[in-house]
């Protein structure tokens, strides 16, 4: 019997801006041939440690790290195609957002499901693969942004009043994710104005606007290591309070295990994008 690892190392992809001082860009879609995403900045290989929480999940929390784990089976499991996802996995899932953080109301946005395919170069919608780079998804501009895109101007103005957050719910699909899982960065082992730079997420019609991740040896990185379909993790992309009482965003990335059985099915997933606002 091996028992649960109490951490693992490894390699982690962090960002290091253009030598020109330009502002970083990235492609949102990646070239059908070449399977690249168009880009002018550099991936930087370190090596870390990461925390397994398993057992200890409570420890994290949105305010605190600015990620949730929990359990919850979703009654929807096929996630067999989008229209499918949006009729039956969204509803459920706006109930337990709003379950988990005591939301008055949670608009989805967005959703992406990856499956591993060592090997497969078309990296386009449908065929997503797992995201190995440490990032944050929203920068406050693009967090506001989302706001005005998705909902009528009059109740936008209203909502951005008060407490405003962006949240991704992140849930393995069919199997527990043993296989390139997600690890998590806790907020307060970041240096924000230091770690974290702006750059440009490039759509086909306008330009959004992500973080990429510098290195910094304070970072402390966390997972679950084999997280089932019934839990999954609340990853916090943006909060309006941002008065240092609170974790405001997550820098996460997905990760090639050690640990890993050679015999783990490949990781398959689904995160949806959440507005998450508060009377
Ligand atoms: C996310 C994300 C990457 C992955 O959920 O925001 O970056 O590999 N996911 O699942
Ligand atoms: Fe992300």
């Amino acid at each position: 019997m091996s028992s649960e690892p109490l951490s693992t190392e490894t390699t982690l992809q962090y960002f290091t801006p253009p030598a020109d001082g330009s502002k970083a860009y990235n492609t949102i879609n990646a070239d059908p041939v070449t399977g690249k995403r168009e880009t002018n900045w550099k991936h930087t290989p370190h090596t870390v440690s990461i925390e397994n929480l398993r057992g200890r999940e409570s420890e994290a929390s949105l305010d605190t790290t600015g990620f949730q784990f929990f359990h919850h089976p979703a009654k929807h499991t096929s996630f067999a195609n989008d229209e499918e996802v949006e009729r039956e996995y969204y509803p459920e899932s706006i109930e337990l957002i709003k379950e988990l953080t005591g939301a008055s109301r949670v608009v989805l946005f967005d959703h992406t499901i990856r499956r591993r395919r060592p090997g497969q170069i078309d990296d386009s919608p449908q065929k997503r693969q797992p995201v190995a780079g440490v990032h944050v998804d929203q920068t406050a501009a693009s967090a506001i942004a989302r706001v005005h895109r998705h909902l009528p101007p009059a109740d936008a103005e209203a909502l951005l009043r008060r407490r405003f957050q962006i949240i991704n719910l992140w849930r393995p699909i069919g199997h527990p994710a043993l296989d390139w899982p997600l690890a998590l960065c806790d907020y307060r082992s970041i240096d924000t104005k230091r770690d974290l730079v702006p750059m440009t997420l490039r759509y086909p019609d306008r330009d959004g606007e992500t973080f990429g991740v510098q290195f910094n040896d304070s970072h402390r990185w966390k997972y679950v290591r084999g997280l089932t379909p019934e839990e999954g993790v609340l990853i916090k992309c943006f909060d309006s309070v941002d008065d240092g009482s609170v974790a405001i965003l997550t820098p996460h990335t997905a990760f090639a295990d050690p640990t890993t059985p050679l015999d783990a099915p490949k990781r398959e997933s689904i995160e949806l994008r959440a507005l998450v606002f508060y009377d």
